[in-house]
């Protein structure tokens, strides 16, 4: 058995409707985590489950007329189906109704108010029945639930507390001896400023007002407050307090905790407390990762906004799913979800550069040498410069994925990917093909791409694992894809016979996929430049759009369009420059000439109704859907714009 462990969790999940989207990112997310250390050597326990107690699905399973065992069982069925679809390798599946987890609870419930950490008082405060959570005045916004926005209500119960107050200054302490513990560092701060500072107060841990939870064993009216139920399941599920605690002590602590931004203050003051109180360790890591928003908002079952996995893994392949989950959005942020930007992903990344890459270069390898493997040797100029991309691309992936940064390591790997495809441009293997003489260099040249493509299916596996392994099947069966052998150029060996792959993402007709998916998902119908605002950028890339101001000199309509303008630029270069530009509904040429604009100037030509346009001028989109350009005032034609 390797000697490195590794244990991740996902929270575990209300069953009390359909998952969405937003459910599958997280669970995609630690999929992905759980893949890749399984590929580094380590050990893996990746942990997934539901939280199946509580008011709400009492409510609802009265509401249906069923039990709540039966009204869970059934939800818990779709989510498993859920979790197969998308592929998630989950090595355990908790439900909170285990006989083995309600029984730990009792007994940790036991053990700390035999230690004097649980105690009976009676609490009164404003309860908010969704979140099932108790609330002071004062942590009300706006009067409402800080986590929902719903409505609260006063309530008053005879009820167990736990000692919170009494480990704050421990927990401050912990926090500061361990940077890592709380991450995103923002959340870290929200937690101290907003929570702990202003005074915890005892946290009331049992319930009388409902009954379907786990009952206290010397006092049967109350039952545990959901949530320590609840947190509990990270150490029940390995068998905490249990004749077998054999997993618990191998896997606990846990390596990281996948949370959702709303719960990380349960994850990071009750749940350490509770281990504090336990004298247990503390998790290495609690990560609290933004939500998948629609453009109205959260999406939520209630207001019937939600985007379902299930319909959009039938239509595009699971991996397509799971590849826009962990590119589109860095993931400590929030990000909207639009058909257009799912789409557009799917065509540009998946179909345009990977897809064609891997269909590419297996069709050529067919064609050219009937599929055997060619030779090894130097074939190009060409080929260092991708060969140590290829070998570089492993060390990346890799630090980004440390840092749970999966949107980073993906663009690191389509790096490599787009390189690739650049290096079939360069070597031009149809013109090598032409010519009996250059068939070593060819040769050389499909081997460097088989090789490549190798390296890129490996660094591919934990996010995409169908895909990765369509490709492998192609490669040919040999023991050369672990992890670490994808810093390494030259293993496929000379045996191999490559298959003909068929395009593994068909290229989607935009507008009428579009059409369809908007009556699908009406919630996520939104313009594709507003994605754009959600997607961050670095200081490099930025860096890279060189801004600079002209003065306009010369304009006039360009005849065969109905919107652009062809203007003449002075950017004091010492030539000007002729840019097109789609703003004759709102300016008249004599509007323009004289003013000094903002042109990118370094972007690549295009040719738009007949005028080579070199460079893009500034404006803005108003609201009320008119265009309005940047004028500068007072800046000289020439200035670098920052
Ligand atoms: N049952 C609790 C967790 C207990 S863990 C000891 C719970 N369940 S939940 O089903 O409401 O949410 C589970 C997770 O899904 C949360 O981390 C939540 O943030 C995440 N998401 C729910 N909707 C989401 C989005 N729209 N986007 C991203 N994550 C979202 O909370």
């Amino acid at each position: 058995m390797p000697n490195k462990k590794f244990y991740i969790t996902t929270p575990i999940y209300y069953p009390s409707g359909k998952l969405h989207i937003g459910h599958s990112y997280t669970t995609v997310a630690a999929d992905t985590m759980a893949r890749y250390k399984r590929m580094q050597g380590y050990d893996v326990m990746f942990l997934t489950g539901t939280d199946e107690h509580g008011q709400k699905i009492e409510e609802r399973a009265a509401a249906a007329n069923t039990t709540p065992k039966q009204f869970v069982d059934d939800i818990v069925d779709g989510i498993k189906e859920m979790w197969k679809l998308l592929n998630i390798s989950y090595d355990k599946f908790i439900r909170t109704t285990d006989p083995e987890h309600e029984h730990a609870v009792q007994k940790i419930f036991e053990k700390l108010y035999e230690q004097g950490d649980i105690y009976k008082g009676s609490y009164e405060g404003l309860y908010c029945t969704p979140c099932e959570s108790f609330w002071t005045e004062s942590q009300l916004k706006d009067h409402k639930c800080p986590d929902c926005g719903r409505e609260v209500k006063p309530a008053k119960e005879e009820a167990y507390f736990l000692r919170i107050s009494k480990y704050a200054d421990r927990l401050l302490e912990y926090y500061e001896t361990h940077p890592d513990f709380i991450q995103p560092e923002s959340r870290k701060n929200e937690m101290i400023n907003n929570f702990i500072k202003p005074g915890l107060e005892d946290l009331c841990v049992s319930r009388t007002s409902f009954s379907w939870g786990i009952p206290v064993t010397f006092d049967k009216k109350h039952i545990v407050y959901v949530w320590l139920d609840a947190l509990s399941n990270y150490i029940t599920a390995l068998g905490y307090a249990s004749e077998d605690t054999s997993k618990y002590d191998r896997f606990w602590p846990a390596d990281i905790h996948l949370v959702g931004k709303e719960i990380v203050r349960f994850h990071t003051i009750i749940w350490p407390i509770m281990l504090m109180a336990l004298n247990l360790e503390l998790p290495k890591k609690v990560y609290g990762h933004g939500w998948l928003l629609l453009e109205g908002g959260k999406m939520s079952k209630s207001k019937g906004n939600i985007v379902d996995p299930v319909i959009l893994c039938e239509r595009y392949g699971v991996d397509a799913i799971r590849y826009f989950l962990l590119r589109e959005i860095p993931f400590g942020s929030d990000g909207v979800f639009t058909n257009e930007a799912l789409i557009s992903r799917i065509n540009s990344d998946l179909a345009n550069d990977l897809g064609n890459l891997a269909s590419r270069t297996t069709a050529m390898v067919n064609k050219y040498f009937d599929g055997l493997i060619p030779s090894k040797k130097q074939a190009s100029e060409f080929d260092n410069d991708l060969i140590s991309m290829a070998t570089a691309t492993k060390q990346s992936v890799e630090k980004s994925l440390d840092n749970l940064e999966f949107s980073t390591a993906l663009v690191d790997l389509f790096k490599l990917i787009s390189r690739t495809n650049k290096y079939i441009d360069e070597t031009a293997p149809w013109i090598l093909a032409k010519d009996e003489s250059k068939k070593p260099i060819l040769s050389g040249v499909m081997y460097n791409l088989c090789e490549t493509l190798r390296i890129i299916s490996i660094l591919l596996t934990p996010f995409l694992p169908y895909t990765a392994k369509a490709i492998q099947e192609s490669l040919g069966d040999f023991d050369i894809y672990n992890w670490e052998d994808s810093d390494k150029f030259g293993l496929l060996p000379d045996t191999a016979t490559i298959k003909k792959m068929a395009p593994i993402f068909p290229r989607i007709e935009m507008e009428k996929e579009i059409e369809a998916l908007n009556s699908i998902n009406p919630g996520a119908s939104t313009k594709a430049e507003n994605i754009a605002t959600i997607s961050q950028i670095s200081i490099d890339d930025f860096a890279k759009v060189e801004l600079v101001a002209a003065k306009v000199v010369a304009c006039e309509p360009v005849k065969k369009s109905k919107k652009l303008l062809k203007l003449t630029l002075d950017d004091a270069s010492g030539s000007l420059r002729t840019v097109a530009s789609g703003i004759s509904p709102w300016y008249k040429c004599e509007d323009l000439i004289g003013k000094t604009v903002i042109v990118v100037s370094n972007l690549k030509p295009a040719t738009l109704c007949g005028v080579e346009s070199n460079g893009m001028i500034l404006a803005a989109d108003c609201p009320d859907d008119t265009v309005k350009v940047i004028f500068l005032d007072s800046i000289p034609a020439g200035s670098k714009i920052r």
